[in-house]
């Protein structure tokens, strides 16, 4: 494990010291038996006593640690304290009482923020209509619908309260957060301040929904400012939601046009997916059958992918490789630390590619730009 998520690692585990000593303990027990690991463990050692002496002084004073998050421009926390104090409450009641009508709102509100950070970054560009706009484009079917006219009622409230002062992208960003709490995720601080783009066009959309590598994968996070734990922790998403047929049916039947199933799936699993989604089927699966009608968090989707169980290629494929392999065994031990590194890398989600300074515009109504 590389010096980086070590670091990271204690800043999130701030909270539980034993749990951050216990995943050193362990850490350090791999690294000693790697030799060729050597060096790196006892740097990592030297970490570990500095956070863990940091940590320990900001307790005796009675200082929170708190996780540094960088914040990029024109972020800030709590951006309007001033101009919307109570954003945060509109928001939340909003995404709330929607969400005890349609439970599937959680999962499509992550894969939402998902979607417009990744495209070209957080701007809510996904919102605006049209008829080439990102909208269109077939990787995004999914999140239509129901997510976005939570976003539409919620700015519509903003607009009477605070007229043209809160974003829409804050909007997906505060209601992703709100469906993550809901869905029994843990709480995290989204910081805001974003500006709303005024471009949207299908053919930029990139997004990797099906069949690919992981260090394609690893590629694309990192270049949006997101390493091997945070693609790892985010993947635990997956715990809630579905999936079309489409997207699995090469590991099913034709796995690299090998035609035979994906080596890596457990066989009695594979014989319940194909019952499931037989050939050129269009049904839905459960990304996560065991935890799936409930659309919640649980702490079975790792045990899954390391079972071998997991519906998606891409899930799956977090056991390829050693460093992503432990983490999953480390959220799979302990499901609170997954939980709270699921919260830190979704802030870190949000803070995709912003639009800098006072570029872009905050839109009245997210479907539109302004000078329309
Ligand atoms: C390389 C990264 C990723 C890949 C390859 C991927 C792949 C997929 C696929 C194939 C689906 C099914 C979509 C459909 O049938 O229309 C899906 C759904 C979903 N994804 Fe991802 N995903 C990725 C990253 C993420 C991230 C970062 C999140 C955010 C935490 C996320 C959260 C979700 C959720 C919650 C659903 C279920 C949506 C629903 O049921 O409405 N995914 N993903």
């Amino acid at each position: 494990m590389e010096d980086r998520h070590v670091l990271r690692l204690v800043a999130v585990f701030e909270g539980s010291r034993l749990s951050s000593a216990c995943w050193f303990l362990w850490l350090d027990r791999k690294m000693l038996v790697d030799k060729s690991r050597k060096m790196r463990a006892s740097r990592c050692w030297q970490l570990l006593l500095s956070a863990l002496a940091l940590v320990s002084s900001c307790a005796v004073r009675g200082i929170e640690a708190q996780p540094t998050i960088e914040l990029p421009p024109p972020l800030q926390w709590n951006f309007y304290q001033n101009s919307c104090p109570d954003v945060e409450k509109y928001v939340r009641n909003q995404v709330e009482s929607s969400w005890k009508q349609d439970r599937t709102l959680a999962a499509k509100f992550m894969q939402l923020l998902y979607t417009d950070c990744f495209i070209k970054g957080c701007d809510a560009s996904v919102l605006l209509d049209g008829p080439d706009s990102e909208k269109t484009a077939p990787q995004n079917a999914a999140i239509l619908g129901l997510p976005l006219e939570v976003i539409d009622k919620v700015k519509e409230v903003l607009e009477q309260h605070c007229p043209g002062v809160v974003s829409c992208a804050d909007i997906i960003n505060l209601a992703a957060r709100d469906a993550v709490i809901l869905a029994g995720g843990v709480s995290y601080p989204v910081p805001t301040g974003r500006r709303d783009g005024n471009s949207s066009i299908a053919k930029l959309v990139d997004i990797a929904l099906h069949a690919v590598r992981w260090e394609q994968v690893i590629h694309y996070f990192q270049i949006r400012g997101m390493d091997l734990l945070d693609v790892t922790t985010l993947l635990g998403g997956h715990t809630l939601g579905k999936t079309t047929c489409k997207f699995i049916s090469d590991r099913l039947y034709n796995f690299n046009n090998t035609g035979q199933p994906d080596p890596s799936m457990d066989p009695t699993f594979l014989s319940e997916l194909r019952e499931q989604c037989p050939p050129n089927s269009t049904n839905m699966v459960y990304l996560n059958p065991d935890s799936g009608p409930s659309y919640t968090f649980s702490k079975t989707f790792y045990s899954r992918v390391l079972n071998h169980r997991a519906v998606l290629g891409i899930d799956q494929q977090i056991v390829a490789q050693d460093e992503s392999l432990q983490i999953a065994k480390r959220y799979d031990a302990n499901y609170e630390d997954f939980l709270k590194m699921f919260g830190y890398s979704m802030t870190k989600l949000g803070n995709t590619w912003l639009l800098p300074g006072d570029q872009g515009e905050i839109r009245k109504n997210c479907r539109v730009v302004n000078w329309k």
